[in-house]
């Protein structure tokens, strides 16, 4: 099968489903594959109990976990707190249908705008972001304090406007075309 195939029955496969405790062990395989420094399995049931303020995810193929993701919400802001695929199923675009869901989800929750932090060399992830309207607007140094290396700050604007999501739509249209 072409890549392009290939991708497109992953995307037909794949489902985004409310992170569970049952999915942890399988999200915690693959936190300890993608960061130097892992977020412990507490971190993530602490998050999954603050189910008004927070929307954590999961994308699944059948019964496995390939990817998942975690919003926090903070009055009109959603700050993206992760945004994880395991390391064999990149470049299927799991990162974005997870990415989809948290923008969705955030606005329906009455987010105003998307922010988050990501490493200044992580130039992959940041052409995602850029793809669903993020911008830089600053930098923290150090912030990523086991490597030392600096942080970008993005921000995603006005989610709530019409016109963002007929942005969202067509990355979605896009990834779901057979061309
Ligand atoms: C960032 C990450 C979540 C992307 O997930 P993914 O499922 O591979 O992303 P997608 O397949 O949906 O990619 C969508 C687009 O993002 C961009 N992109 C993603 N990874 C890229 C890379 N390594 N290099 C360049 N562009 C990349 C491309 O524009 C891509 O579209 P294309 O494949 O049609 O060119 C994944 O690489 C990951 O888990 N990385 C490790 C953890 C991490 O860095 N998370 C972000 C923390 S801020």
């Amino acid at each position: 099968m072409s890549d392009a195939g290939e991708r497109l029955s992953v995307v037909r496969a794949l489902r985004v489903v409310p992170m569970q405790r049952r999915h942890l062990r399988a999200v915690m395989r693959i936190e300890h594959e993608a960061y130097p420094r892992p977020w412990s399995s507490t971190l993530f049931l602490s998050e999954l109990s603050q189910r008004a303020s927070r929307r954590y995810a999961v994308a699944v193929v059948g019964p496995r976990v390939v990817g998942y993701a975690g919003l926090m919400l903070v009055e009109e802001d959603g700050h993206v707190n992760t945004l994880t695929v395991d390391p064999v199923w990149h470049r299927h675009g799991i990162g974005t249908l997870l990415l989809l869901d948290l923008a969705r989800v955030a606005v329906t929750r009455g987010a105003r705008h998307l922010t988050l932090e990501v490493r200044a060399g992580n130039e992959g992830a940041q052409a995602l972001y850029r793809k669903f309207g993020f911008a830089p607007v600053g930098l923290r140094r150090n912030y990523y304090s086991e490597t030392g290396e600096d942080a970008i700050v993005m921000w995603a604007r006005d989610i709530d406007d019409e016109r963002y999501a007929a942005r969202l739509a067509l990355i979605e249209q896009q990834l779901r075309s057979t061309k």
